[in-house]
């Protein structure tokens, strides 16, 4: 069969959504400054749906910097990997700034956090180790345990009985070269909770493994100074690699490891997918260190984010919505309801009330569930989460009717 007729038959997890939704639930164009008002389709629109958790994307300190960097060194500097030619003086600086920022000795820039960490798993194990990650893990570490070559074993969302199974399954068959890596993640991102770091962490006084933790939406946005997961539960030292990326807080592209000097070294020699690419681009590596440098200066935006999210989700609940007990900003709305609700929610609010949210059905939730997912930032003001709460005060009815039906 030909392979390209072949892919007419594997329309991917979001099925006919994937085009038939196009521009509009799937690759919509949000556009203008990045902030919580912008336009879809040329209408003003509040956005609950971009990572920009501190507000820094459009903040006048960091877009004076993009220009100027840009204007000094454009967008091609420097050509090829770091290893090679792709290295620079901003490069290493950074690396010292998110290893201080980290609470580490040594970290590693990673051009894309996506390929980065898969990659750096990839990197890690060998054919005698064991890899345990967590059942909700995002696809990257999946992808990277699908690249790792050791035997693999994942335990239940969050659940230190089926963790310890898996270790104690391992630990009984390590042979003296093998070692065991737990991954698990800061906050997990579609139902912000986070990991159980402090339980992983307490673990390691039975059994010996590595912790590497994805921490993602953590970074930024967690802790007393910004530093993440870790922090704020108390237990940065039990991590062995601490994994953030650029792509939400820090409102940009890159990421990073933090971790033992030794690693790094290590990652340096080994991480392919950044062997063989080219490196992130000096303009956006100087307007990186000064992200990082406002997020250190500024904990009054995490306290603005809180109080935002807080506000939130507070009005949602007295509404009789369904808020998912999220620990971190991440504020998942979740109700019963076919992928038509779903695409009717977004719909609605977008085309009646001016709220852009999105939403999520089967397989990123059970079957017969939507999730619709609200990113607060720090950007936020009382009269966008006012204009929020009209909104779904509105279309309450029409989504408890629509629950009402399915658990008939
Ligand atoms: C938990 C988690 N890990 C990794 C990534 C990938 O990071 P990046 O967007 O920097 O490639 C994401 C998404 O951005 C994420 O949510």
């Amino acid at each position: 069969m030909d392979l390209f007729e072949k892919l007419n038959s594997r329309p991917g997890p979001l099925g006919e959504f994937t085009s038939a939704g196009y521009g509009y639930y799937t690759f919509p164009k949000l556009e203008g400054p990045i902030g919580p008002d912008m336009k879809f389709n040329g209408k003003d629109v509040v956005v609950w749906s971009v990572n920009d958790y501190l507000g820094i994307a459009s903040n006048p300190e960091v877009t004076k910097v993009d220009k100027e960097a840009a204007a000094e060194y454009g967008f091609s500097i420097p050509m090829g990997a770091r290893l090679m030619t792709g290295n620079s003086d901003d490069h290493e600086a950074l690396e010292r700034e998110l290893a201080e920022f980290s609470h580490k000795p040594a970290a590693l820039l990673l051009n894309y956090g996506y390929q980065g960490i898969m990659s750096v798993i990839h990197s890690l194990v060998d054919r005698n180790d064991f890899l345990i990650y967590d059942e909700l893990s995002h696809a990257c570490i999946v992808d990277g345990k699908q690249l790792a070559i050791c035997e693999t074993a994942v335990f239940k969302h969050n659940d230190m009985d089926s963790l310890e199974k898996q270790l104690q399954r391992a630990t009984s068959r390590l042979k003296p070269n093998s070692s065991i890596l737990v991954i698990t993640e800061g906050v997990f991102g579609m139902t912000g909770d986070l990991g159980k770091l402090k339980e992983i962490v307490a673990l390691k006084e039975k059994y010996s493994f590595r912790l590497l933790v994805d921490d993602a939406h953590g970074c930024g946005t967690l802790g007393h100074d910004g530093s993440g997961a870790g922090t704020e539960l108390g237990v940065q030292d039990g991590i062995d690699i601490y994994f953030g990326t650029f792509a939400k807080a820090f409102a940009l592209i890159g990421a990073y490891v933090a971790t033992e000097p030794n690693v790094v070294e290590f990652l340096k020699a080994n991480v392919r997918s950044q062997i063989f690419a080219k490196s992130l681009p000096r303009a956006l590596v100087i307007s990186a260190r000064k992200r990082l440098e406002l997020i250190r200066k500024h904990p009054e935006w995490r306290e603005q984010l809180w109080k935002n999210t807080n506000a939130l989700r507070d009005g949602l609940r007295e509404l009789g919505y369904n808020v998912l007990p999220s620990e971190s900003p991440v504020t998942p709305v979740l109700t019963q309801g076919s992928t038509d609700l779903c695409t009717t929610i977004m719909r609605v609010l977008r085309e009646d009330h001016g709220v852009f949210v999105s939403g999520v059905t089967y397989p990123v939730v059970p079957k017969g569930m939507v999730l619709i997912r609200l990113i607060p930032t720090a950007a936020h003001r009382d009269h966008h989460i006012e204009k929020t709460l009209k909104a779904f005060a509105a279309i309450h009815d029409m989504v408890s009717a629509e629950s009402a039906k399915l658990s008939a």
